[in-house]
């Protein structure tokens, strides 16, 4: 069975919940070392007062007897501790209380770059929060939950996984001035996992490929994108007419379309095949051999550009159709006409 991760929570709703399938019986799971990943991501130079008040640990409501999973899913909560001030705001149900604590009055200031514009405009809600607490990276605490679930299993054969920063002196001198002149930093982080044997992801498809994979796996995960400006300089002002006058997110804020134009960059690397080729192995007797030399391009750049934009259009086609439905072609124009119109966007 296919192992698969959703999650549930918002930023300051009551918790923060994921269920985990495909899990084989018999895995070992340590508390301790959930929690302390848990706890190493909420540490770090530059985080928010929010991290006080929370104090992440994992819960586990099923799949899990004695420490070891039962082949069932398995349930995570971690919860959040500041919903105390938000009880009334972010509460589930209606309530006759009178309104107290935080979330009371509706957030009505954008947030350029934030989720919360073109969250707004895409769900019709009338209260900015309504977008940014599942946008927000809170539920990204449960996300580590899991993460630790699977270097449990990956322990087993032998791969350990292991994030960090790079260049953590430079980016504590640019979090101390970014601090001062009440600005925000972007920065580079690095992934490495170590004991993976040959063999994980295939190029049979474009989804079985273990770079796309991780790709999408961290392009799914809020602010990852390329951006060496300050967020005063990177972020795009909003007009009243809610138009910008710089492009720098290329139109997607939160994951969803701004209405701007859409901009992509992918780097492409050297091309493999050298006519002068670099050292190699002949697999048939073991001996070091030069590698093949084979008819190649030099480089395939501008061939690129045409494969870049057919599989953007493809993605873009997917989620129009997702959005606006339709059997037949009027149906998809009069559903995206009546969109529009909704959100005044002419
Ligand atoms: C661990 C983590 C913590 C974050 N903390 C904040 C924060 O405190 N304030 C903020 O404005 N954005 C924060 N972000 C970024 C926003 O969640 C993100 O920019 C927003 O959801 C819009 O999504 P996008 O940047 O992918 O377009 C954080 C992101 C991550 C991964």
């Amino acid at each position: 069975m296919t192992l698969r991760l959703s999650s549930a929570g918002e930023s300051h709703g009551p918790a923060l919940v994921a269920i985990v399938t495909g899990l084989p019986a018999g895995l070992m799971l340590d508390r301790e070392a959930i929690d302390a990943d848990l706890k190493r991501r909420q540490e770090g130079y530059g985080r928010s007062p929010r991290q006080q008040i929370e104090q992440d640990r994992v819960e586990v409501l099923a799949g899990l007897r004695r420490g070891r999973t039962l082949g069932t899913p398995l349930a995570l909560v971690v919860r959040n501790n500041d919903h105390k001030n938000w009880t009334w705001g972010m509460a589930p149900w209606p309530t006759d209380e009178e309104p107290s604590g935080k979330g009371t009055k509706a957030v009505t200031l954008p947030r350029p770059g934030h989720a919360d514009l073109a969250g707004v405009l895409k769900y019709g809600h009338e209260d900015v929060r309504d977008a940014l607490e599942r946008a927000s990276a809170r539920h990204t605490a449960v996300h580590v939950a899991a993460g630790a679930v699977a270097k449990a299993l990956l322990a087993t054969i032998g791969i350990t996984v292991t994030g960090s920063t790079v260049d953590e002196k430079a980016l504590h001198t640019n979090v101390d001035e970014a601090r001062a002149e009440r600005d925000t930093v972007g920065g580079v982080v690095e992934v490495r996992a170590t004991g993976a044997p040959p063999g994980l992801g295939s190029y049979a498809t474009k989804e079985d490929r273990l770079d796309a994979r991780l790709a999408f796996a961290l392009m799914g995960i809020q602010a990852v994108k390329g951006a060496a400006l300050r967020g005063s300089q990177a972020h795009d002002e909003i007009r009243p007419d809610r138009r910008r006058d710089t492009n720098h997110a290329g139109g997607i804020e939160g994951g969803i379309s701004n209405g701007e134009e859409i901009v992509v960059r992918a780097a492409m690397k050297p091309l493999p095949t050298l006519m002068k080729p670099l050292a190699s192995v002949d697999l048939q007797t073991g001996e070091p051999a030069s590698a093949l030399v084979e008819r190649s391009d030099v480089a395939a750049v501008e061939a690129l550009a045409v494969v870049a934009e057919a599989a953007v259009a493809w993605e873009l086609a997917v989620l129009a159709k997702d959005k606006f439905g339709g059997d037949a072609v009027g149906d998809f124009v009069a559903a995206h006409a009546a969109y529009v119109e909704r959100i005044q966007w002419h």
